[in-house]
């Protein structure tokens, strides 16, 4: 019999729940047990190690639908890997983090977890040399290469257009644009999506260069005087400074287009969990079982058109922009992006959505 590990890393989003119900439903059938890490690699530097046991009868029958992880993320208060790197004790995490797992006694951990968390696991692979490490991808930011899909991501989309859906009905009595700030970091491919899924007239994000007079011409041509322009938190206006709703706003009512900056915020990471990010976490959580089962290490599951693959974390941080992690100075991070050639794009054009100096 299997002893297998999982925990949730990062910040959270819908659909960690249904990876870990998923998890523990196909490795009791398969006769394994899973062992649940609250509060991630924090919980593993405590002494003892901040584990429960998990099987489909003590799982409360609503987690496979709710946001939030019912193991935790993290916590700020313990030994974790910014605070010990920030004071030196990195050395002193690393050798907790590796004997914790060594007592546990674990054939396998699940992490399930963000482009931070893959990166530094990857370049921490002596830490998991005693076992067999299968990652599996969530963030509503779609950040992570080499996957058609991550977890949290479809519902994200979803409850930025129920949002918004909200929204333009104030929208058009007030005679009114708003100006919404999407999640994303520095990678705009929520803001893109949501953008299309809403109607939004325009998308602003990072990765393509804007220009406001552009937007003012797009936005007077509309024919309406309400709509949504949707704009990615990444997105900078040079010689400005802030949140960037708020400076294109700004930019906006100084060309006398009435409108309102408004902020969705935290409610992208939550919302209960879309039919689609489930059916994703059931083909991410077989495709892990199976990489455990045949004894694969250090990679990650990856959505292909329709099948869930795995792919070596060395080819995820080989495929990667690499840039410095915002919550870890000292480790870079792999990023994707949104390409040039990504199709979104061109259907956003045919439906004259203006989104800035692209072809
Ligand atoms: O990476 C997910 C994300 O929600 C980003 O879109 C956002 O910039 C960030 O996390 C917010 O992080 P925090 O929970 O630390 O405020």
């Amino acid at each position: 019999m299997k002893k297998i590990g999982i925990m949730t890393t990062g910040g959270d989003c819908s659909g960690l729940n249904s990876v870990i119900n998923r998890v523990v439903l196909g490795a009791t059938n398969r006769g394994w047990q899973v062992f649940g890490i609250v509060d991630g690699t924090d919980g593993l530097c405590t002494c003892p190690p901040n584990v429960i046991e998990m099987t489909p009868a003590t799982l409360p029958v609503e987690i496979a639908r709710i946001a939030g992880s019912f193991l935790h993320n993290g916590n700020a208060h313990m030994m974790n890997f910014e605070n010990a790197a920030e004071t030196g004790h990195l050395t002193r995490f690393n050798k907790m983090l590796k004997d914790s797992l060594a007592a546990l006694k674990l054939d396998a951990l699940v992490l399930i977890g963000g482009n931070g968390s893959f990166s530094l696991s990857y370049k921490n692979a002596a830490i998991y040399s005693g076992l067999s490490l299968v990652c599996i991808p969530k963030t509503i930011d779609f950040d992570i290469p080499l996957t058609d899909k991550t977890i949290g991501f479809d519902t994200a989309v979803n409850e930025l257009t129920r949002y918004c859906d909200q929204l333009l009905l104030t929208a058009r009595s007030h005679h009114r644009w708003f100006v919404v700030q999407t999640m994303g970091r520095d990678c705009g491919r929520l803001a893109l999506s949501a953008g299309v899924a809403v109607g939004a007239d325009a998308i602003i994000v990072p990765e393509i260069k804007f220009n406001v007079d552009d937007l003012v011409r797009h936005i007077n041509r509309v024919g309406r005087d309400y709509g949504i322009i949707m704009v990615s938190e990444g997105v900078t206006l040079r010689g400005h400074s802030g949140r960037p709703a708020d400076m294109i706003s700004r930019k906006l009512s100084a060309s006398g287009i009435q409108n309102r900056a408004a902020f969705p915020d935290y409610i992208q990471r939550a919302g209960d969990t879309t039919a689609a990010d489930r059916i994703l976490a059931a083909k991410m959580a077989t495709c892990a079982l199976d990489a455990i089962e045949n004894r694969e290490t250090n990679v990650m599951t990856a959505l292909r058109g329709n099948s869930c693959v795995t792919v070596p974390l060395s080819e995820f941080y080989a495929a990667g922009d690499l840039s410095r992690d915002p919550n870890i100075r000292e480790l870079c991070t792999s990023n994707a992006y949104i390409e040039p050639d990504d199709p979104l794009l061109d259907v956003a054009i045919a439906m004259n959505i203006y989104i800035g100096d692209i072809k």
